[in-house]
């Protein structure tokens, strides 16, 4: 992001440009920073085999994933669907693990037909897969017992998680694998998301080995994500340079005790496309009360709900005017919700400054571009706003705005008899 002439400029566009040409509301993409995240990543680990496996959950659009296939991510799809896309944009089917949660074994057949890797998450699940694929090989997810992440909804391990399978019930998984004749080549684990404290992470890589110990034929161990990015100015980054080195020496000293090197391999979605997205949308109404000053927005929840569900903070810019006079003011969407409002925090509402606002200003909502767009409804019948992918200074659009025919697309018009 760039500031000329008082104005905000996202990959060397400025943002009246790209409202002008791809209206309001907009999220917008920069390339360059989701290439340079994983390029960081990816350098931040050495004297092991490391495979990054783009979570595309975080942001499922094609032309992101595309930027990603180019840099030479692999994909981690939580779904079939997200597996069938990562598949119809070239990943190739070896690439893709898919790590499903409370799901029937059809889903797994899906992936199996199509070559996709697949990766296991409970004890019955397993013993369904052992039923119908006796002899082959198969990883699984385990609970390391220890969680971290942004806010409750995103641990995902530890006693409270509905994810995986606990880590003390390592032998009813040998019993399983026994008695079916398969052949453990994973183990993955997932603690969380939105995670900047490298010290969970590596204890989850710890507790993670510790169970991979028990078993002898692993071709790889899975980490999962929750490389966390700051959304707050006081928040610092993740140190990712210092983390990358940490979790490869104490991999590489487990692999010498297993007497084989394995493959390392992560999952990374909120680190390698947050920081890239921001979302534009258009003051349509200032409005006062004895508590608040309100900047109403022709966007909300239903395009970006991290606020109204985490408490999430981002942060938000008049980017129609970078410098002047700071006011505190509540930024609102145009939901029908109490809740539809920008600026929750886990202390409750907190107004930020924005400098003088105007009717017709563009707002800025910043690093939006993981979990933003891919968590959208159509709520209150709102379409969804355009998003466009801004690469070497030429703005694309990537995914058009969404139409009363896209709103209306499924429903059964005529009246039941
Ligand atoms: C299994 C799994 N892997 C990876 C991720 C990506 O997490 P993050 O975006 O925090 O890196 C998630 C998200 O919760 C997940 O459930």
């Amino acid at each position: 992001m760039e500031i000329i002439n008082k104005i905000m400029w996202l990959g060397g566009i400025s943002v009246e440009d790209l409202m002008e040409e791809y209206g309001s509301p907009l999220y917008v993409y920069e390339d360059e920073i989701i290439r340079s995240q994983y390029r960081q990543l990816y350098e931040s680990f050495s004297g092991i085999t490391i495979q990054i496996h783009y979570a595309m959950k975080a942001n499922p659009n094609p032309a992101i994933l595309k930027v990603l296939l180019e840099e030479g991510a692999w994909i981690d799809a939580v779904s079939p669907m997200e597996a069938q896309l990562a598949l119809d944009v070239g990943f190739p089917p070896e690439h893709i693990l898919f790590t499903g949660n409370n799901i029937p074994l059809r889903e797994i057949e899906y992936c199996l037909e199509r070559k996709v890797s697949i990766n296991i998450e409970s004890l019955s699940l397993l013993e369904q897969y052992g039923q119908a694929y006796p002899g082959e090989n198969v990883s699984i997810r385990i609970n390391p017992g220890i969680g971290s992440g942004h806010h409750a909804h995103c641990i995902t391990g530890g006693p409270k998680s509905k994810f995986g399978i606990y880590h003390d019930q390592l032998e009813q998984i040998h019993q399983i694998l026994h008695k079916y004749n398969l052949v453990l080549t994973g183990i993955h684990s997932h603690i969380g998301t939105g995670i900047l404290d490298p010290k969970p992470m590596l204890e989850a890589l710890e507790m993670t080995v510790a169970s991979a110990s028990q078993f002898s034929n692993l071709q790889f161990i899975d980490i999962g994500g929750g490389f966390g990015i700051p959304y707050h100015p006081t928040q610092s980054p993740l140190k990712v340079e210092d983390l990358g080195q940490q979790i490869s020496n104490s991999f590489q000293q487990f692999c010498e005790k297993y007497g084989k090197k394995l493959d390392l391999k992560i999952e990374p979605g909120r680190f390698l496309v947050g920081s890239s997205g921001t979302m534009l949308a258009t003051v349509n109404n200032i409005k006062k009360t004895p508590e608040y000053h309100f900047i109403g927005i022709d966007s909300g929840f239903n395009h970006l709900l991290r606020p109204a569900l985490y408490g999430a903070y981002h942060r938000i810019c008049n980017a129609s005017r970078m410098e002047g006079d700071e006011v505190p003011v509540i930024v609102a969407g145009n939901i029908c919700e109490t809740g539809d409002v920008f600026n929750h925090t886990p202390e409750g509402l907190v107004a930020q400054p924005l400098s003088s606002v105007q009717l017709g200003d563009r707002i800025a909502i910043m690093d939006v571009g993981a979990y933003g767009m891919a968590m959208s409804s159509q709520y209150n019948l709102r379409p969804r706003p355009a998003e466009v992918l801004v690469k070497q200074g030429r703005a694309h659009l990537i995914r058009k705005r969404e139409t009363y025919d896209d709103l209306m697309r499924g429903f059964v018009m005529s009246n039941p008899e």
